[in-house]
């Protein structure tokens, strides 16, 4: 019988992409996804799918039981720029829907977990070119706060509980099926939308902010490859840098520009500046590569291609 996968957060930028990805892999009725609201027409029609709140551990592992699954991968999560404006929220999301995984896998009622983590982990202090895997970390928003907590909860239950959890701290993400929701990184994003539908873009960072930042067929591929990775092979039980390409907006613009000579941008930083102050401008993946293969295929002009491209249809 084919191994059940769930994924939690099923209808957000990542986690559609990722379930259809993973129907393609083990077969659409092996992949339930869930959601605490309904996702696109592609994915409901697609395969099995439940109403669930991340937060809920009964309702986790009454859809668990039923399905008989084996691995879950929890991509609910409230990101950096909203979780500044509800930070319990934030918190009590981010946090208790991971508890909610990581005791599921203590209990043996499943034997796999993906959770992913972010650049956020890094603060202020952290060395910001070529960021290494072990460093300084001292995040300042809320949201980093909470994924570098669960990076040390993951590592705590793989040691003490020998739960096989994995994760990957993901850069910026750029996808044109599903748009992010309340990201710093979402404008690299918005901006294709907006240069394609007005030829104009007015970007909430600065024009020499330089974050790491990953075209979504590349995430994907990293997660599955990840998961997919011999138990032995792993190292990190925290969370792997992962990276793919750097650029600051005005770089993405004048690529932008190359297909599109007359889209214009303007800059009006707000208070998610400060937020992209805090990470990294790139970040070095030597880890993963050493230990699962990892290799990006995505640069930014490959990125633009594609997305321009995607979207005008
Ligand atoms: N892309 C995320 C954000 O901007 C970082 O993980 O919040």
């Amino acid at each position: 019988m084919q191994k059940s996968i769930l994924i939690i957060g099923a209808c957000g930028q990542i986690g559609t992409e990722l379930t259809m990805a993973l129907r393609e892999k083990y077969g659409n009725d092996s992949v339930v996804a869930s959601d605490i609201r309904e996702g696109s027409e592609n994915l409901m029609r697609s395969g099995p799918f439940e109403l669930l709140d991340a937060t809920n551990y009964e309702a986790i592992e009454d859809v668990v039981m039923h399905y008989e699954i084996a691995e879950v991968y929890l991509m609910a999560a409230m990101l950096s720029a909203t979780a500044e404006k509800f930070p319990m929220r934030a918190w009590n999301l981010n946090m208790n829907s991971l508890f909610n995984v990581l005791n599921l896998a203590k209990e043996k009622k499943i034997d796999k977990i993906f959770w992913p983590s972010s650049i956020a982990v890094f603060g202020p202090n952290t060395p910001k070119n070529e960021t290494p895997q072990h460093t300084l970390m001292e995040p300042s928003t809320v949201y980093g706060i909470s994924k570098q907590s669960g990076e040390r909860w993951c590592e705590y239950y793989f040691k003490k509980f020998g739960v096989d959890v994995r994760s990957v701290r993901y850069p910026g993400l750029i996808s044109w099926k599903t748009q992010p929701g309340g990201g710093t990184t979402d404008y690299a994003v918005e901006i294709f939308h907006k240069a394609l539908s007005e030829k104009k873009y007015t970007s909430f960072l600065n024009e020499e902010t330089k974050l790491p930042m990953m075209y979504m067929d590349d995430a994907i591929r990293a997660t599955i490859s990840l998961m997919d990775a011999n138990n032995g092979d792993l190292s990190i039980r925290s969370s792997y840098n992962l990276g793919a390409m750097s650029f600051t907006p005005e770089e993405l613009a004048a690529c932008i520009q190359n297909h599109i000579p007359d889209f214009e941008i303007r800059y009006e930083p707000d208070f998610r500046q400060e937020i992209a102050n805090s990470w990294p401008a790139s970040v070095d993946d030597a880890k993963a590569s050493q230990d699962w293969g990892w290799a990006p295929e995505f640069d930014l002009g490959k990125t633009t291609e594609v997305m321009l491209r995607n979207l005008r249809q």
